[in-house]
């Protein structure tokens, strides 16, 4: 058996996008390829953390956080990002 992050449902990238704090009710960003439900955070209302914007991959933006990837720790995981 095995619980890898292979066994995550797939999410699209336009899944992903819409989930931008304004199209739809759920707010989602990703991470490494993990795409993270940010819905119940106080720090992600209307999809916007500081100057950043939910419904997309943040990688690249994460060097200017004054944090690190532990902050995505106690969020739930929706799936796993990919190109469709
Ligand atoms: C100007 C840039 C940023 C600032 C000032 C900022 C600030 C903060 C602060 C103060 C927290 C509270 C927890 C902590 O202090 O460790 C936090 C949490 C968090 N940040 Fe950032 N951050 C920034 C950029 C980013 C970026 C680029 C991402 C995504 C790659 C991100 C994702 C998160 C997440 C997922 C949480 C946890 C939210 C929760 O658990 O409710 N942050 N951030």
């Amino acid at each position: 058996m095995s619980t890898g992050r292979e066994d995550l449902p797939e999410i699209p990238e336009r899944m992903l996008s819409l989930r931008n704090g304004i199209d739809h009710p759920d707010i989602w960003i990703a991470c490494d390829g993990i795409v993270y439900d940010v819905t119940n955070s106080r720090l992600w209302k209307k999809g916007r953390h500081y100057e950043h914007w939910a419904g997309q991959a943040l990688d690249d933006e994460l060097p200017d956080a004054p944090h690190d990837r532990e902050v995505f720790a106690n969020l739930p995981v929706v799936g796993r990002l990919v190109q469709m």
